[in-house]
């Protein structure tokens, strides 16, 4: 049974931060408004960093960044280390997006969000030294049934049996690059359909782990810092994931290994990614997505869709907001 008064100290992030931070991602999607289907990634990107930092300094903890914007140098804001929040109320790790997925918002292509998540001090795993990590996510039927470890074919067959459906009714979602070449035949051969993503790897995770959604498994190579995002909302959502990082070169590969972190295929769980019961998840849709609207200008408003998820109680809380465009835009 879920306590509902455990998560109310001071300590931990509460019900109440997870309200106030979705403000924060709100505020990024409804700034990157003017930027949408322009071909300016990098404008529409400034301008939600910009918007994510100023509503993060008015909420009441005392956040650290762990993933951020990149170091400190080439982020002037939201760099990883950088501390955020007015400083009172719980001690908390961030993660932030503003945009996970600039491209598709440059492009005005679906699924791009603005995301952040915090858990407890000192859960969250840096894996800022290595960029990619290798994922497999799935709904709570995965759960003690899947293994990154597997080949793709038996992690198929394994969730059908789980899900008690046909293996040709599994849609597995996975980054549409030439690296997945292989594992999109493999997922094919083994009789499973694909949803090949042009980005947005955090959005394909998170549908793959709902109920009821169009894709039953999400897998492959994307950033790190997407995957200790994906990690809060799943541990939230009871989901599994599972992550292995995937350096690029030697180079990167003994920045990791100097950084403490695991460089030679070793597999993350979902409790290595971020440890700890206190994790909240909130997301604004950038554009249109199969987990929340986009964000729309019309007729003098700015209509935003958001979602909050918080492992303490393993609600998932859908927000509609309204927003006059003369106070923003
Ligand atoms: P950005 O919006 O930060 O560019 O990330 C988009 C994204 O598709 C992520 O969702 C994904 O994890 C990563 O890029 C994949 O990286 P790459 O495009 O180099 O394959």
């Amino acid at each position: 049974m879920v306590s509902l008064t455990a998560d109310m100290s001071p300590l931990h992030p509460d019900r109440n931060l997870a309200l106030e931070l979705v403000r924060a991602t709100e505020a990024a999607a409804i700034r990157s408004v003017p930027f949408i289907g322009r071909g300016q990634k990098e404008l529409a990107d400034g301008a939600a960093v910009d918007a994510m930092r100023a509503f993060l300094s008015t909420v009441n903890f005392d956040g650290v960044i762990v993933i951020g914007e990149g170091e400190k140098d080439n982020a002037p804001m939201l760099f990883n280390g950088e501390n955020v929040g007015t400083g009172r109320g719980p001690q908390c790790d961030v993660a932030v997006d503003p945009i996970d997925g600039t491209s598709l918002t440059a492009a005005g292509r679906n699924n791009a969000l603005s995301v952040l998540a915090v858990s407890d001090r000192g859960t969250m795993l840096d894996a800022s030294s290595v960029f990619y990590m290798d994922k497999l996510v799935t709904g709570p039927a995965g759960v003690g049934v899947v293994d990154i470890r597997l080949p793709i074919g038996e992690n198929i067959r394994l969730l059908a049996k789980a899900l008690g459906k046909p293996v040709d009714e599994i849609v597995v979602s996975v980054l549409h690059r030439p690296r997945h070449d292989d594992l999109i035949d493999q997922i094919r051969e083994a009789g499973a359909g694909t949803r090949l993503m042009s980005d947005g790897d955090v959005a394909g995770g998170i549908n793959a782990a709902r109920h009821n959604a169009r894709t039953d498994m999400c897998v492959g190579i994307g950033g790190s810092p997407e995957g200790i995002v994906t990690a809060c909302a799943i541990k939230a959502l009871g989901g599994h994931i599972q992550g292995r990082l995937w350096p690029r070169d030697d180079d990167e590969k003994q920045k990791g290994a100097d950084a403490g972190l695991k460089v030679d295929g070793e597999v993350y769980e979902a409790d290595d990614l971020v440890r700890g019961k206190n994790t909240i998840f909130v997301a604004t849709g950038v554009t249109n997505g199969e987990l929340v609207a986009g964000v729309r200008r019309e007729g003098g408003f700015v209509y935003s869709e958001s979602v909050v998820i918080r492992s303490a109680s393993g609600t998932l809380r859908r927000i509609n907001s309204e927003h006059l465009t003369s106070k923003w835009l």
